[in-house]
């Protein structure tokens, strides 16, 4: 068996037998070229009766394949696909598939194998080419090069050439325009913090604008809420429902921690809290009334509402902003206030 030294600078005088041509203290520190592993002889090479065996295992998988071909293409004529009709798809698609998984795992399986156990297996190193192309085909691009050059214009004419670099330069100022327009030029604190609460407006479900009564929000319940009369606006009617989105929930007036400062902002265990998650915007939507904790699909940031609903795990850096709330004469939901600090991502503050 012929075999080729993987780098031109070592030579080997077989498997093990390894020379440096390096200088005395380079032989004596160089890792030495193990060079190629010995050959194993397999089974199939050493017998013909397993080789014979091995062909004919080898073409069964091939003849699988052709039949699982064959199956497929008369399974599509067989069981066709009928518009409409739904289990016509489903047994069309069981059969095609079937047979076409069969006829490619047979070809596959086969080529493997006859790969593995019947091609010659010897090791080869192949030289990798030099990279660096001839000096011809250097030259030849330095005078492609230089005669574009020439053709152009480009070094010759200044002032075409200036004022191209000027207008690539310029062409993304537009762009830092259209990012300014995502940002509102208004105080976005201020922005964020205003929304259509405020003293007295009723806490509605989202769509229906239903008005909810204290006593239809029993514990473990959770509504989504929208201030009563965002439909009635007539600009920016969107903007301020997804500012205004609230979460409303009951829990066991035990297990509600409340801030001596806030505890009238709940009623009878029943707490709204914006549903804007403080990372950056997503609608915090998922309630699990055992822990009551929110979660937020986005990221993750997870707040526990029997706690000011602080945030327990995930990204977000403060808790829901929450709304006051209480019930008026008819024992409906109302506000008692807007929101006393800013809804949605924290960021807006920090920049600030
Ligand atoms: S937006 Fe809620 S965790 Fe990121």
């Amino acid at each position: 068996m012929a075999q080729k030294p993987p780098s031109s600078d070592v030579e080997t005088s077989g498997h093990d037998d390894v020379v440096d041509p390096g200088t005395a203290v380079e032989r004596s520190t160089a890792p030495q070229n193990p060079g190629l592993a010995p050959e194993h002889q397999r089974v199939t090479d050493l017998d013909d009766k397993e080789a014979k065996g091995m062909e004919r295992r080898i073409a069964l998988f091939f003849v699988l394949s052709i039949v699982g071909s064959v199956f497929a293409a008369v399974a599509y004529v067989i069981f066709p696909i009928i518009p409409g009709d739904m289990s016509s798809v489903r047994m069309n698609n069981l059969t095609v598939g079937l047979g076409l998984s069969v006829a490619l795992l047979g070809v596959g399986i086969g080529a493997v194998q006859w790969a593995k156990a019947l091609m010659h297996g010897h090791e080869l190193v192949e030289e990798r080419h030099p990279t660096r192309g001839s000096d011809e085909s250097r030259q030849a691009a330095v005078e492609t090069f230089q005669q574009a050059n020439k053709e152009s214009g480009f070094t010759r004419r200044s002032l075409i050439r200036n004022t191209l670099f000027g207008a690539l330069i310029a062409t993304p100022i537009p762009a830092v325009v259209l990012f300014r327009d995502l940002a509102p030029a208004a105080d976005p604190i201020e922005l964020m913090k205003t929304t259509m609460w405020s003293e007295g407006v009723r806490l509605t479900r989202d769509p229906s604008g239903i008005p909810i009564k204290a006593s239809e929000v029993t514990i473990g319940s959770a509504f989504h809420v929208v201030p009563d009369g965002w439909k009635d606006l007539e600009h920016g009617k969107l903007e301020e429902k997804a500012k205004a989105a609230v979460l409303l929930m009951r829990l066991p007036v035990d297990e509600l921690k409340e801030d001596p400062a806030k505890t009238d902002w709940s009623y009878q265990g029943i707490v709204a809290y914006s549903k804007i998650c403080t990372h950056v915007g997503c609608p915090v939507a998922l309630y699990e009334q055992q822990t009551h904790h929110l979660l937020c699909p986005c990221h993750q940031s997870e707040f526990d509402v029997a706690n000011h609903c602080e945030v327990i795990f995930g990204p977000a850096a403060r808790p829901l902003p929450q709304l006051p709330i209480t019930i008026d004469a008819e024992g409906y939901l109302v506000a008692r206030s807007g929101f006393t600090e800013p809804v949605g991502p924290s960021f807006w503050e920090r920049q600030l």
